[in-house]
């Protein structure tokens, strides 16, 4: 990711001072250690902007916005990496070596360009194929689907026609290159040297991301057949696991709670009935990217999948997804109808809307899917069941609702109060002393992010913390990206005795978004007093390894080691490192 050697980027850095550099652009007053101003990334009376001297990074508690003096000049004069670094060389008159990544860099974000037109003009040209006699089939299709006239366009929907070349003339005869147009993944060329278009004779449902752009689509038959749909593959500008189907209109209804369904009819025909916050998957399973993606514009999701099998899994896979990105999650399912799209069109609008008010908890589903597995007539399914449910009701922080939900599933099964109790408290050996002990503090409110953010601050603080958390925790068990990659380098750093900081960590990073994100991390946990920081250390450590465990363990169900996963998800209860040894 560096194109000039780590040497190159630390001399330019140490000969820009923050301070200085920011100082040209904010007027900044000196408090305590660190210097504040007004955040030039937003709008403020008062200043929340922060630049420490020491850490050498700034950050605005206003709009969350961080990093060191190279992510500063890439924000503040809307630069690229490598442009800001150029820049911040040229200010101190250093002469940067030849850099021959460079051109690759342009030529990337030319075919970006490239690309997002192609899909404009795509997407454009299937539309006006739909309201061509051509599209004669397609829009009967749509009618019989009862898609209303303003929802195809506010969709975009279109047709690819059977010309099995069509598009692939028109993206030439508008200029574009063979390369960019085979990169689009809308036309491929077979090897006797004919293009061919990727989607032809379907339904066409651009896939637009939240600024607007298509960078994709999905192609439905008409009618039966497979494959039912089609999709782009993966490209220069299309992720399908950031991405959602409606996104762009679902963020810009401004609720703090999104609806997730699985099907592209789906989230049409509940936008149709006025639901303008409903969001569909991309045909592919719902992960942890997908769930940050809804984190930063809603605060509860309700899990709407069909009411099948396979939906019913989906739900329970998506669950822990969800709850680690610290969502709040209901569940509904539709009843009478194989999916949200039928319901609507066999009982309308008003009673969907009732539908979605008895959504159930996330906790009470789950109970009900595990009783589905056991005949409760029989003592021995009895016994398990109940030893379930203790390890369902055991992740429940809050013992308010663990009692509420234990009425619940007592009441559904008819099973004495007392006896799942006792399997709870069993599970809960030992456990339960270390949770109550941290459970008024604020640390365990945290969502399993913060958590993985908190351990990372504390290898960060002190080599003794790497020395003995690093056995006990692989940089994969941190299951996120972002965090993978940090704690490795972090790792890395430390094992072959190289200077470990803060200001070496956001220096690593060369995106905004990357350096903002840990800058966050390491403002937010300012430190631990030093009585707090052996539980704090446990409790985290904990967290971020048990997530790690639901993670693989609801990846898949029917995996055979799914016995050995639960063991040793519940030895993570038993981990403890004592700091006094170390
Ligand atoms: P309708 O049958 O038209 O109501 O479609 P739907 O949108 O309700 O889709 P369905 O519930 O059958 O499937 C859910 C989602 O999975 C779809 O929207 C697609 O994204 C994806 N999907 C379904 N079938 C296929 C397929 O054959 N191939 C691929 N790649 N994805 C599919
Ligand atoms: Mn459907």
């Amino acid at each position: 990711m560096s194109y000039y050697p780590r040497e190159v980027i630390d001399d330019i850095r140490s000969g820009n001072d923050i301070v200085d550099v920011v100082g040209q652009y904010v007027k900044l007053k000196r408090s305590g250690s660190s210097y504040v101003g007004l955040c030039p990334f937003h709008n403020e009376k008062t200043p929340s902007f922060h630049v420490h001297s020491d850490g050498q990074y700034y950050h605005c508690f206003g709009c969350g916005v961080g990093g060191d003096v190279i992510g500063f000049m890439m924000q503040y004069g809307n630069y690229s990496y490598l442009d800001a670094l150029r820049f911040l060389a040229d200010r101190i008159n250093y002469v940067l070596p030849e850099a021959e990544m460079t051109a690759d860099i342009i030529k990337k974000r030319e075919l970006k360009q490239n690309l997002y037109e192609i899909h404009k003009v795509a997407a454009r040209f299937y539309y006006e194929q739909l309201i061509s006699p051509n599209g004669k089939n397609a829009t009967e299709y749509l009618d019989s689907r009862q898609v209303k006239l303003g929802a195809r366009r506010k969709f975009g929907l279109g047709y690819s026609p059977i010309a099995k070349g069509a598009l692939y003339e028109v993206l030439k005869s508008r200029g574009f290159s063979e390369d960019s147009i085979l990169k689009s993944g809308l036309v491929y060329k077979k090897d006797d040297g004919n293009y061919f278009d990727k989607f032809f004779n379907r339904l066409m449902f651009p896939i637009i991301d939240v600024y607007g752009n298509i960078i994709g689509f999905g192609g439905r038959i008409l009618g039966e057949g497979q494959p039912k749909y089609l999709n782009s593959p993966e490209t220069e500008i299309f992720n399908k696991s950031r991405n959602l189907y409606n996104l762009n209109n679902a963020k810009a209804a401004k609720m703090r709670e999104f609806i997730l369904v699985e099907g592209y009819m789906d989230a049409i025909a509940i936008y149709q009935a006025g639901f303008y916050n409903v969001v569909a998957s991309l045909g592919t399973a719902f992960n942890e990217n997908h769930a940050k993606v809804l984190k930063s514009y809603a605060d509860s999701v309700i899990l709407l999948f069909d009411s099948d099998e396979a939906g019913v899994k989906a739900v329970l896979r998506a669950i822990p997804v969800l709850e680690n990105a610290g969502l709040k999650i209901k569940v509904l399912q539709v009843h009478d109808a194989k999916d949200p799209d039928e319901f609507i069109k066999k009982f309308g609008a008003l009673e969907f809307g009732e539908l979605l008010k008895s959504a159930k908890n996330h906790i009470i589903f789950q109970a009900e899917q595990i009783q589905k597995k056991y005949n409760l007539d029989s003592l021995d399914d009895k016994i398990a069941f109940s030893k379930d449910i203790a390890s369902l009701l055991s992740s429940v922080e809050s013992s308010i609702e663990t009692d509420a939900y234990l009425k619940e599933v007592s009441r559904m099964t008819q099973i004495d109060l007392p006896a799942i109790q006792n399997e709870i408290s069993k599970l809960n050996n030992g456990v339960k002393t270390v949770r109550m002990a941290t459970s008024n503090s604020k640390i365990n409110k945290n969502s399993i992010d913060e958590a993985r953010g908190g351990l990372i601050s504390i290898l960060v603080s002190n080599r003794v913390y790497y020395d003995l958390i690093s056995p006990n925790i692989k940089p994969e068990e941190f299951v996120d990206d972002f965090y993978i990659k940090t704690v490795k380098y972090i790792y890395s750093l430390y094992s072959e005795n190289k200077p470990v900081s803060k200001e070496s960590i956001i220096s690593f990073f060369d995106t905004v978004e990357e350096q903002s994100r840990i800058t966050k991390l390491f403002v937010k946990q300012a430190g631990y007093i030093d009585n707090e920081m052996e539980k704090a250390l446990n409790h985290l450590l904990r967290k971020v390894k048990e997530a790690y465990y639901d993670k693989m363990i609801s990846d898949d169900y029917s995996n055979p080691k799914l016995p050995e996963l639960m063991e040793l998800k519940r030895n993570v209860s038993k981990l403890y490192i004592s700091l006094s040894d170390g």
